[in-house]
């Protein structure tokens, strides 16, 4: 048994101490929420535990509440009066808020301290006094499921053991068959190892509650702030809180990239802090406690294995796969898709038979499994499938871009049917792929590495020719926690003809208030500068699940379309009444109809919009406005060929990459600019995991890269000089033909890289190497090869 203050080590930590260098005590500048001032407003902070998985003997909260700014201590006895020291996360598990009796990894939340200052709130903090007993942990998620594993989730009943799904996609017997009669099979054990999204701005908010009307109003830094709502009225429903006085306020957030879809504790014990003591509560994370304690991303191992002819034609994809979600399942996946979209894993290539299965596991870390920026475990399938045919290219003897032209799903078997059960709406994987080599000079590349291997030079030409599935999602098949994945567009045109527009969605950072503007001022004629775009206030916005997973042109970027659509049927009519002539008779050309044949007897969208609620048609409804909550009939399809070119330093095993050409198709583009933004900063994301970042933990449960000394985010200095380019192949079912993009650089540039790296040592018989690529791990590769 060991009796101890918080650790320096862990969240929390330090504060007295490190409070001028802490980034929460520099006011930003913009309308953040750590910008949200409110009268009477106090301060939150959290004691987090050394242990990862220990029972709790006391908490003594005596020297912290004789702090003279110290208002309150919260512990799991104080909400568990309210029943609110647990929740549902949005994968339909269960979290602790507050623990009782035990915590479940490091950093987790044991008690909150709210204070007069943000200093006090620290202090307070240091002077709570935790006893804790530690138990036995499982780090490791291929001993999670041992018989003698410890149960961390003992609190839920009838889990006597780790695991938390199992998930299968595909036809296991037929893909059985073809792998007992393959000419050629090959197996890989592929890491895909946690990361964390690191936004730039942690997490937080500021929540008031008013005691005379009951209404709660939370400034939270999320990506689906309906979504959250709900939650909070599901948890807090029977403590009076209901969902029609409860405003979530999303203001601008910095970096969302799925780290910001779940509900954190921290959250949760703000909004119960403020209603138990009556006053605004704010609260922001730390960058330790960020790094630390939020969901994680990734943390798949996966055993991947395929059939194929000698001739390189490949028949059958099998992989299995364990998924480390630490101590909850909090991920954010679809409901029906307990490992997200993994099963597009068979990517662009024209597989007969594949078989997938997951198995979901408990261990003594933070929650993880959040699409960061990926749709729901596209980038684990990704690399996965990129990985793997490359592997068989290397046993068969075929070049990457061979093999990718002879078994890509062709341009004319579009709608294809994967066998795992997608039907992808578009593609010319050839195209992409072609332009690609041509833009990179793929063939003199080639020259160059033979010739640089004569003098021992190591140089290496990687391809990734990746698939997506972004814009979740249609109905049928798509929700969370039972809300169905549609989202929403509201657009009012007002009597002088400007515009508000509100949607479902809520961007940080994707310049949905440019490209939702661009898609009315299209569709309707109204100039961009008259529309004002509005997303992420419950009370206005129309019902939406939010921003993440590349789905908002999916899904909000055509409710706007349809909308319009709408409004434009209406304004037909009173274009009729004031042109007086019938509906047939008139002709669109935006921004106005007019008289078949008469092209200056018409009347503008603006004069239109005037009528509508001066002078409209009797028995026409006033006003002109409408409201679209679109269900996709299915989901995009974006793709993109990228080539990467490294060169090694064999004496360091550092990695330099030299040249890196990426080609996207995401259908119709609504803004070039802004997609480029979102390639160049995807690129960037994905090159992240792919050489620097991870986080591990030791056989107790400590956390090794807690921080941005250890957990190397990219800069400027790595940042290669991305050349990028596109083709177009419109999706068949959007209404403005396009598909999400935000996702694919991150998706596909992980695997590009690692097949460059991998090429440049595959004459010396590396096969793989797991990320992050680093040059120890490129080194010891280099010495295992040299050795045998
Ligand atoms: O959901 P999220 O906004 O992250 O992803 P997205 O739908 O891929 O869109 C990212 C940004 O790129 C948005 O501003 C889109 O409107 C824009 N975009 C575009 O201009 N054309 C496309 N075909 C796809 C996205």
């Amino acid at each position: 048994m060991s009796k101890c203050k918080t650790s320096p080590e862990v969240g929390g930590m330090g504060h007295s101490v490190k409070r001028k260098e802490d980034p929460r005590f520099i006011r930003g500048q913009g309308n953040y929420v750590d910008d949200v001032v409110r009268p009477g407003m106090v301060y939150m902070d959290i004691v987090r535990s050394p242990y990862a998985h220990a029972k709790i003997k006391s908490i003594n909260t005596e020297k912290a509440l004789a702090h003279p700014g110290v208002a309150a201590v919260i512990t799991g006895e104080t909400l568990k009066e309210y029943n609110l020291h647990n929740m549902p996360t949005l994968m339909s598990d269960t979290q602790m808020v507050l623990p009782i009796d035990k915590v479940c990894y490091q950093a987790q939340e044991v008690a909150a301290v709210v204070a007069t200052d943000r200093y006090s709130a620290a202090d307070g903090v240091e002077l709570v006094e935790v006893e804790y007993e530690p138990l036995p942990v499982v780090v490791d998620p291929h001993k999670a499921t041992d018989p003698d594993a410890p149960i961390i989730r003992d609190d839920k009943e009838g889990q006597d053991s780790n695991h938390i799904f199992h998930w299968e996609a595909g036809d296991k017997s037929g893909t059985d068959e073809v792998f007992n009669n393959a000419e050629v099979v090959v197996a890989e054990d592929i890491y895909i190892p946690r990361i964390h999204v690191a936004s730039i701005e942690t997490c937080g908010c500021v929540s008031e509650f008013n005691k005379v009307s009951g209404q709660l109003t939370v400034w939270l830094t999320t990506q689906a702030p309906h979504a959250i709502r709900t939650v909070v009225a599901l948890v807090a429903g029977h403590v009076g809180l209901q969902e029609d006085k409860i405003r979530i306020i999303s203001p601008d957030i910095g970096g969302g990239f799925g780290g910001k879809v779940p509900v954190y504790p921290g959250y949760v014990i703000a909004i119960a802090a403020s209603v138990v003591t009556g006053l605004p509560i704010k609260w922001i994370e730390d960058r330790r406690e960020n790094l630390q304690a939020d969901s994680f991303a990734r943390d798949y191992h996966m055993t991947c294995e395929i059939a194929a002819d000698k001739d390189g034609t490949l028949n059958a994809l099998r992989i299995k796969t364990l998924a480390d979600h630490g101590y909850a399942d909090a991920a954010a996946n679809p409901s029906k898709f307990p490992a997200g979209m993994f099963s597009i894993c068979t990517g662009s290539y024209d597989f007969k038979n594949a078989f997938v299965e997951v198995d979901g596991v408990y261990t003594n870390k933070p929650p993880g499994g959040i699409a960061y920026r990926c749709s729901f475990r596209v980038t684990e399938a990704v690399h996965a499938i990129e990985r793997m045919v490359d592997v068989v290219a290397d046993e068969v003897g075929l070049d990457a871009a061979e093999i990718r032209m002879k078994n890509f799903i062709p341009k004319d078997a579009f709608p294809y049917h994967s066998p795992t059960g997608w039907e992808y709406d578009s593609g010319d994987y050839h195209g992409a792929l072609k332009l690609a080599m041509d833009k990179i000079g793929y063939d003199e590349l080639l020259k160059e590495q033979a010739e640089k291997r004569e003098k021992g030079e190591l140089m290496g030409i990687g391809i990734s020719s990746f698939t997506e599935v972004v814009g979740a999602g249609p109905s049928k098949d798509f929700d969370i926690l039972g809300i169905k994945m549609f989202d929403s567009s509201e657009i009012r045109i007002h009597p002088t003809g400007k515009v508000t527009a509100r949607f479902g969605t809520k961007s940080q950072g994707q310049g949905h208030e440019t490209t939702y503007g661009q898609i009315i001022a299209e569709e309707l004629g109204i100039p961009h500068s008259d529309v004002t775009v509005e997303e992420g206030d419950t009370d206005t916005a129309p019902y939406g699940l939010g921003t993440y997973a590349s789905r908002s042109t999916p899904t909000a970027g055509a409710a706007a379309a349809m909308a319009c659509r709408k409004i434009k049927e209406k304004s037909k009519k009173i274009a009729a009444h004031l042109l007086e002539v019938s509906e047939e008779d008139l002709d669109w050309e935006v921004g106005k109809f007019s008289v078949k044949g008469l092209p200056d007897k018409a009347v503008t969208i603006q004069e239109i919009a005037f009528a509508a609620y001066t002078n409209h048609p009797q028995g026409l409804e006033a006003g002109l406005e409408a409201t679209h909550y679109y269900d996709p009939p299915n989901m995009t399809y974006p793709f993109g060929s990228y080539i990467a070119v490294v060169d090694i330093d064999s004496g360091t095993g550092n990695v330099k990459i030299r040249r890196f050409v990426a080609v996207d198709d995401c259908g119709n583009i609504i803004n070039p600019m802004i997609v480029e933004g979102q390639i160049h900063g995807g690129l960037t994301q994905g090159m992240a995991p792919a050489l620097f970042e991870e986080i591990s933990y030791d056989d107790q449960g400590n956390i090794t890269g807690g921080s941005f000394m250890e957990y190397l985010v990219p800069t400027a200095v790595e940042t290669p000089h991305w050349e990028t380019d596109k083709t177009v192949t419109p999706s068949p079912h959007h209404p403005l033909g396009a598909k999400g993009v935000g996702e694919s650089p991150t998706v596909g540039a992980p695997p590009a890289i690692v097949n460059a790296i991998v090429d440049a040592l595959s004459h010396l018989g590396v096969r793989h190497i797991d990320i992050p690529v680093t040059p120890e791990k490129v080194w010891r590769a280099m010495q295992k090869t040299e050795a045998a």
